[in-house]
């Protein structure tokens, strides 16, 4: 079957391209999405992608991914990151892994942004590497994926 990931945009990255380039660069979540279907494509994945300003609405698309039958999340929570229980409740609650992804080096910015509530209910964190990072949480899921369906087979 074929594998499915979830990809999830919290709030203000619609604005992504515009909004604190100095920090966020100039690529568009249009641009991020379309280089993601170009990387699910070579590696065989489906994937379905969402941005929301809404905290219910991403709860909601966590349990949806679990419901639609994904592999894996991909998520930035943005801002939710740092304060939302609800979401880090709903990663944990579908038992789905998941990879958290931030275009910025939240560790090296204001000290209410080096927590993260939802990063230990993932199994990973990539931060600092800008839209690319998008791509690196993308593979890497994929791989992470392939090896625990290759380990429960054998
Ligand atoms: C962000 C970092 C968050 O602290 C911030 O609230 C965002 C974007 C990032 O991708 O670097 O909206 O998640």
């Amino acid at each position: 079957m074929t594998m499915k990931i979830s990809v999830l945009n919290g709030p203000n990255l619609q604005l992504l391209g515009s909004r604190k380039v100095e920090i966020y660069g100039h690529v568009t979540l249009e641009t991020i999405e379309k280089r993601l279907r170009e990387v699910a494509r070579e590696l065989n994945v489906e994937m379905s992608f969402m941005q929301s300003n809404h905290e219910g609405v991403l709860v909601d698309a966590i349990a949806a991914a679990k419901a639609d039958g994904c592999d894996g999340i991909v998520i930035n929570p943005a801002a939710y990151t740092h304060y939302s229980v609800a979401i880090r409740d709903a990663i944990e609650a579908v038992k789905l892994p998941a990879i958290e992804v931030h275009l910025s080096n939240i560790h090296a910015r204001e000290g209410f942004r080096h927590d993260s509530v939802t990063a230990p209910v993932c199994i990973g964190q990539i931060a600092g590497l800008g839209a690319d990072g998008y791509e690196w949480a993308f593979r890497a899921l994929v791989n992470f994926i392939q090896k625990q369906q290759n380990a429960t087979r054998n």
